[in-house]
């Protein structure tokens, strides 16, 4: 499966799809790795395993719609269109329908929280400070609103009394590592069946 991936930070979720890769345990291809900021780490990972990345910076464009049709643009160059996949690895911009009508039902997002409890740019600080005795990560299809496509895969670890986010972000952050690539090789292996809100997982090899 050809795939792009866009990243914003640190990119630990793309090297863990790297890994997959590297290991013949996840059939993508990742084509294309695509920031929005020149200076994530994700890049130099892209680029210590020469795969091509390029920096789209969403500052450099008067709307979304702009930036977005920039970003179909690169990713569609670089051989990913609507029968590839787009995967948002700690991408932190809103994508728009110019986006999602270019790669209909073709992407994915992970969110470190179990969605739909605290959307947004800080699942892991919002949930420890609530108070949540559990706590997770949500990996879902993505549509027009944020951190609330169909959920294909969720995962959870038990949050402590106490905790900050950034005690229970990494506890987060190593169940993404191992439910984002799985929730790709399933996509891969086209055993995602869409019906509305519910993602079925279909038998292997069907
Ligand atoms: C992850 O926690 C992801 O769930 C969130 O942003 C973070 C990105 O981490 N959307 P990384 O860049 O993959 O290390």
């Amino acid at each position: 499966l050809p795939i792009a991936v866009l990243v914003s930070g640190g990119g630990s979720n793309l090297q863990s799809i790297i890994d997959r890769v590297e290991q013949g345990a996840l059939d993508v291809d990742i084509r294309l790795v695509v920031s929005n900021k020149g200076d994530a780490y994700g890049l130099e990972r892209a680029k210590k395993h020469n795969i091509p990345h390029k920096v789209l910076l969403h500052t450099d464009y008067a709307t979304r719609e702009a930036f977005d049709a920039d970003m179909v643009k690169a990713i569609n160059d670089a051989g990913v269109d609507s029968s590839g996949a787009v995967v948002l690895a700690g991408f932190m911009r809103i994508i728009t329908p110019v986006f999602l009508s270019a790669f209909e039902n073709r992407v994915i997002n992970i969110h470190p929280a179990l969605l739909p409890s605290f959307p947004g740019a800080h699942g892991q600080p919002d949930a420890a400070d609530y108070g949540v005795k559990i706590s997770g990560c949500t990996v879902h299809f993505v549509d027009e609103k944020t951190d609330h496509g169909p959920i294909i895969i969720q995962a959870a670890v038990p949050a402590l009394a106490g905790e900050t986010g950034d005690e229970l972000g990494p506890r987060i952050l190593k169940l993404e590592h191992r439910v984002f690539p799985q929730a790709l090789q399933w996509l891969a292996e086209d055993r995602l069946e869409l019906d509305g809100r519910f993602v079925r997982l279909k038998p292997a090899g069907k």
